[in-house]
């Protein structure tokens, strides 16, 4: 019988530990934690995140500030008001919600953010910190799993972990956090180009599917035994749900689980972490000196 690996929970907890932290702070005194989110121009889905952003902000006890463009601002002005924020000492930590339209650089963006209030763990510094074990801000969904794999107690050490996707928020960083020591698994990152990726696939103990397609992995390409997290979200229109649409992982759920030991539900799996994960860099960013 499969365990579903229930993320709502783990994140209502560690909400909690968070708001406890917040109100000892307020009690002695000290210094509110404050995310700041950028949002640029309305796709859709960054409105969802960014208000979900916001609401755990404000139910943990932080202080957040929205900061909107329209989708024609200018790469200057955005770059400006990154340099204000760098600045001002009552921000501990920002960012820029992805993806930002096509006339702005996201990699000159995400480099204008200073390394200390870099909230989302993008900046090449914090990569960077994290391939070499160094203390740093690790972005979210990764750093989402990773306490999800902790909490649950899966075991990692020697297992066959295999990431499908190699973005840059989610494949290649987690990847690199499962194969270091102390996780110790062996790790094997498949994509697009990867021929055969259903045989690399059933060899895993462990997969993490993060493509954006829906129902990409099938019941025949999973072990029996196998954990499997789901990092797809992929909105679909719904005439059913209150907000007409709904949110599909990139597994086959109701056929893959049954075989699985422990598996991510979607939704309710990893996207709660990876919203509890920006809180924990948050308060992280403001316990700095
Ligand atoms: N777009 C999709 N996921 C993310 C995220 O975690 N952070 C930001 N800034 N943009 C995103």
């Amino acid at each position: 019988m499969y365990r579903i690996i229930d993320g709502k929970k783990v994140a209502a907890e560690i909400k909690q530990e968070i708001a406890a932290e917040v109100a000892k702070l307020r009690s002695e005194g000290k210094k509110i934690p404050h995310l700041a989110a950028i949002l640029v121009g309305n796709n859709g889905s960054s409105e969802t995140y960014v208000a979900n952003k916001v609401k755990d902000c404000h139910e943990v006890g932080f202080k957040s500030s929205l900061i909107r463009y329209g989708v024609d601002v200018s790469e200057t002005v955005l770059l400006d008001k990154i340099a204000e924020l760098n600045n001002d000492s009552d921000v501990d930590g920002f960012i820029v919600q992805l993806p930002l339209p096509g006339h702005i650089s996201e990699n000159k963006v995400i480099e204008a953010i200073d390394p200390k209030k870099d909230a989302d763990g993008f900046h090449p510094v914090n990569i960077g910190k994290m391939v070499i074990g160094l203390p740093g801000y690790i972005p979210a969904t990764p750093y989402g799993i990773v306490e999800l794999i902790k909490r649950y107690k899966i075991e990692t050490s020697g297992k066959k972990c295999v990431v499908i996707g190699r973005s840059n928020i989610v494949g290649r960083p987690v990847s690199i956090l499962l194969s270091q020591k102390g996780m110790d698994a062996t790790v094997t990152v498949v994509h697009s180009r990867t021929k055969n990726i259903g045989e690399l696939v059933s060899q895993a103990d462990i997969i993490i599917a993060a493509i954006g397609s829906p129902a990409f992995i099938t019941a025949d390409m999973v072990k029996e035994g196998a954990v499997v997290f789901d990092v797809g979200t992929t909105r679909i229109v719904s005439p059913e749900n209150k907000s007409g649409f709904k949110l599909v992982g990139d597994v086959d759920f109701e056929n893959v689980a049954p075989g699985c030991s422990y598996i991510t539900p979607v939704p309710g799996g990893v996207g709660p972490m990876t919203r509890v994960a920006l809180l924990l860099n948050t308060l992280n960013a403001a316990s700095r000196d």
